[in-house]
């Protein structure tokens, strides 16, 4: 039996619960530090009566220390537009006061790290696909600077501790990731569309709906994260899917795999959003051995259940 215990900053959310059943499915034991900003206890529930679970309401904007831990897992920041928008002063404080906090945590007990970082980090991209080498294009005082900024920073901050004080760091620059537990109302393009389809709502198409995106399963983005962090690559990795779809093209995936009779609705494009966006996965195939197995159309079916009952659900339709 595993003896080691992880910390999960930001574990109540979407992608860090899920990262937490995959740690606890390998044999760790796994404290989650949350302060419920944008997550959810619900999203850890099912772990609530394993021993070997904790979960600590608490701000990582704050010092805090959750005793030993052999790694640190920072995922905490809210996420979506729609949250980070919001919550634009929080985010920019988490990922730069907490992202030192969590970093402390690590230096302090000799512990290994990994941070999400984002493909927001990359901007408008000029590049295309965007590899990690690309420095990005982006708009330092734009309505989302809040967050492409903090993760740029937050990543600058993980490097210095990995140079200045050798903790054993390591960065996934995470792409749009979709699936059960995803919040109904964050404004991320699979959710807003799942919801309007099981609306039987016109799905909201923004601009000509001609911009890509990729999205990546979650079962197939927390494997890439296991992977990087059992490697010791320090520099950033993308996990993401590469298979690219216009909006429009998600938007009918969508209404087929519900088999709602929803239409599209056009509405002007929000400032800043990037036209394309599609990760170059070339160093996590050769590095990590890692590509995505779950293609979007079986994707959305795996998530169909889960969206079904948070439509239904007057708890999480109201978030
Ligand atoms: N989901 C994606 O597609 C995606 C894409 C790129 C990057 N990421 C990154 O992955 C991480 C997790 O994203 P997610 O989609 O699970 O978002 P989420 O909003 O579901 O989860 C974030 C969690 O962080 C917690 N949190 C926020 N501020 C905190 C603070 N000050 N102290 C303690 N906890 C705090 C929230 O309560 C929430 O539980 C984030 O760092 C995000 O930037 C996600």
């Amino acid at each position: 039996m595993n003896k080691l215990r992880a910390l999960v900053t930001g574990g109540a959310g979407f992608l860090g619960s899920h990262l937490c059943d995959a740690l606890l499915g390998e044999g760790w034991s796994v404290v989650v530090v949350d302060n419920l900003l944008t997550g959810r206890a619900a999203n850890l529930a099912h772990l609530q009566n394993d021993s070997r679970f904790e979960l600590i309401n608490k701000d990582i904007c704050e010092p805090f220390d959750p005793g030993k831990v052999d790694f640190v897992f920072h995922f905490a920041s809210p996420a979506s537009p729609v949250d980070y928008m919001m919550h634009g002063i929080p985010t920019l404080k988490v990922g730069s006061l907490g992202t030192f906090h969590a970093l402390d945590v690590a230096h302090k007990y000799g512990a290994k790290y990994l941070v999400s970082s984002t493909s927001e980090c990359y901007g408008d991209p000029l590049e295309h696909p965007q590899k990690e080498t690309y420095w990005g294009n982006v708009n330092s005082i734009g309505p989302r600077s809040v967050y492409d900024e903090a993760k740029r920073f937050t990543e600058a901050v993980t490097m210095a501790y990995h140079r200045y004080h050798k903790v054993d760091t390591r960065i996934v620059r995470i792409f749009n990731t979709y699936g059960p537990r995803l919040q109904l109302n964050d404004g991320r393009v699979i959710s807003n569309f799942m919801k309007q389809a099981l609306r039987s709502e016109p799905l909201t198409v923004y601009g000509t709906g001609n911009q890509t995106r990729s999205f990546c399963y979650v079962s197939d983005e927390v494997d890439g994260f296991l992977r990087l962090a059992k490697s010791s690559e320090h520099l950033p990795v993308n996990i993401g899917n590469p298979n690219e779809f216009t909006i429009l093209e998600c938007a009918q995936q969508v209404i087929k795999a519900t088999g709602s009779k929803s239409k599209i609705a056009y509405e002007p494009l929000p400032q800043d959003d990037p036209k394309q966006r599609r990760p170059d996965i070339t160093k996590a195939r050769q590095l990590l051995g890692w590509e995505p197995k779950i293609q979007l159309e079986e994707g959305l079916r795996l998530s169909l259940d889960y969206f079904k009952n948070a439509v239904a659900d007057k708890s999480t339709a109201t978030r």
